[in-house]
């Protein structure tokens, strides 16, 4: 295939191209903004220019004794100042230069005396778009003698013509200047940025082809700067990844040791409870005393074991979330709660009771969230609760859920190692996994769960929930 590297953007994709293109029309932008008032002051200093050759004009009128407009003198000098006419007004006296050629019209009237600069630059505008010769009357005062007023006829086609030279050179002007800045902005940019980018870019690509390979470490610049602060982290993280990768690969393997380990001692305790079966009807005293213990000590490892498995099976679990009444869920904890141990010792009196109301909505998991409130209620039977109550309540846009039970409390290994697999368990046949996997699935759904207080009158674990 032809095609490009697919890791490098396309030229006039990359960084560069596009910087080069943006400062090229900034910096025109930032010409215009300075254009725009100087060809007003071109055209302005144009026809004062005009007002000050017309007044020499008439010093040369004035001197001769007969102020005479159609003199061939008065031509000539109309001719040589480009205009139909000049008319220059005193306190008491008028003079009119006209040649014989006056003109059918004035088309637009300009007195240079007007303060407004925006105005300038408006009237700029409007001169540049004419098609059409204009005929002009400029009114204007002799800058060396105030008190006379100089009015002038003219075309304004050559004044036009020299703005739209001006506007030319400027054009080229910022052309060039823009072109050298994107140069230098182009440059620069390729050096300090865009250059260090790839690299950074490659490292990334490398490493996610072999992560493991640790020849491929990216070596970080010693730059204070962003890009330097990303080479390093980027460093950091490649290392950190790398170690977790290998954590991952030895975890995997030991999953997979401890599911064989599970499923052959499952075998191995199925076989022991067949013997056990046969062993417990022989009459021997102590055969009698002894095999109920040996029952209670292989349902401790039946039951680690499934327990090991759920945890491995439910570390990942896809939820099938829908929209559905938290008190149900709490209804059906309840339930199966109630069914687990009939006639055993910590069955003796043990409620769990729902103070849900049923207008509380979540979105879950049903099953997954089952579990939660299982495992809840499974640990405070086992610590020795009576009672436990699930109330819940809308707080911030989140809701929250109390678990409340009236048991002794939480022994100290529990609580310093609480919610660490198999480190949190603080009793005889505990796995540690059930405030984990309650944990797990609620950080699945967006949510979480803590212990809000514990002591001899009682645990509380505060859940926290999307409300659907
Ligand atoms: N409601 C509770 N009251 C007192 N102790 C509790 C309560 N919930 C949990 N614990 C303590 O926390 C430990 C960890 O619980 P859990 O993660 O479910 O593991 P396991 O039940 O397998 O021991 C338990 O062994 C128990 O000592
Ligand atoms: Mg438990």
């Amino acid at each position: 295939m032809a095609d490009q590297n697919p890791h490098l953007p396309r030229a006039h994709q990359s960084l560069s191209a596009r910087l080069l293109v943006l400062t090229v029309a900034f910096v025109m932008l930032a010409e215009l903004s300075i254009y725009t008032p100087s060809v007003a002051r071109f055209r302005k200093s144009y026809l004062e220019e005009r007002i000050t050759r017309a007044q020499l004009a008439t010093l040369a009128i004035e001197s001769m004794p007969e102020q005479a407009a159609d003199t061939e003198m008065g031509r000539i000098l109309l001719k040589n100042t480009d205009s139909y006419a000049i008319a220059l007004k005193q306190a008491d006296r008028r003079i009119l230069i006209a040649g014989g050629e006056m003109p059918p019209r004035v088309d637009a009237e300009y007195d240079l005396r007007m303060e407004s600069f925006w105005v300038w630059i408006e009237d700029a505008f409007v001169a540049l778009a004419q098609r059409e010769n204009r005929i002009l009357r400029v009114i204007g005062v002799s800058p060396k003698r105030p008190g006379v007023e100089i009015e002038v006829y003219m075309d304004e086609t050559p004044l036009r013509e020299e703005m739209y030279a001006y506007s030319g050179r400027i054009f080229q002007l910022s052309l060039v200047i823009s072109l050298f800045t994107a140069g230098l902005v182009y440059v620069s940019l390729m050096l300090m940025m865009v250059r260090p980018m790839r690299r950074i870019m490659a490292g990334m690509e490398s490493f996610r082809r072999a992560p493991e390979d640790e020849t491929r470490i990216f070596q970080p610049s010693d730059r204070p700067d962003e890009i330097g602060i990303a080479q390093r982290e980027l460093a950091v993280m490649q290392d950190e990844l790398r170690l977790a990768l290998r954590q991952k690969d030895r975890l995997a393997m030991l999953g997979a040791a401890v599911a064989k380990v599970n499923h052959d001692l499952r075998n191995s305790l199925a076989t022991a409870m067949l013997i056990g079966d046969r062993l417990a009807a022989s009459d021997d005293p102590d055969v009698q005393r002894l095999v109920p213990r040996m029952f209670r000590a292989m349902d401790r490892a039946v039951t680690l074991c499934s327990q090991t498995l759920d945890y491995a099976s439910a570390t990942m679990p896809t939820l099938t979330l829908k929209p559905m009444q938290l008190a149900e869920i709490v209804r059906m904890a309840g339930e199966t709660l109630n069914q687990e141990v009939p006639g055993a010792a910590d069955a003796a009196s043990f409620e769990l009771t729902n103070e849900v109301p049923d207008s509380v909505r979540v979105m879950a998991d049903p099953a997954q969230m089952l579990r939660v409130f299982e495992n809840l209620g499974r640990n405070a039977r086992e610590a020795g609760a009576s009672s436990v109550r699930v109330a819940a309540r809308h707080q911030d846009g989140v809701l929250v859920v109390e678990v409340i039970d009236d048991g002794p409390g939480m022994p100290e290994q529990a609580t310093e190692h609480l919610f660490q697999p198999f480190a949190g368990s603080a009793r005889d046949g505990g796995t540690g996994l059930g405030l984990v996997i309650a944990r797990e699935v609620l950080h699945a759904h967006g949510g979480d769960i803590e212990l809000a207080s514990t002591g001899p009158e009682g645990t509380t674990f505060r859940l926290r929930l999307k409300a659907a």
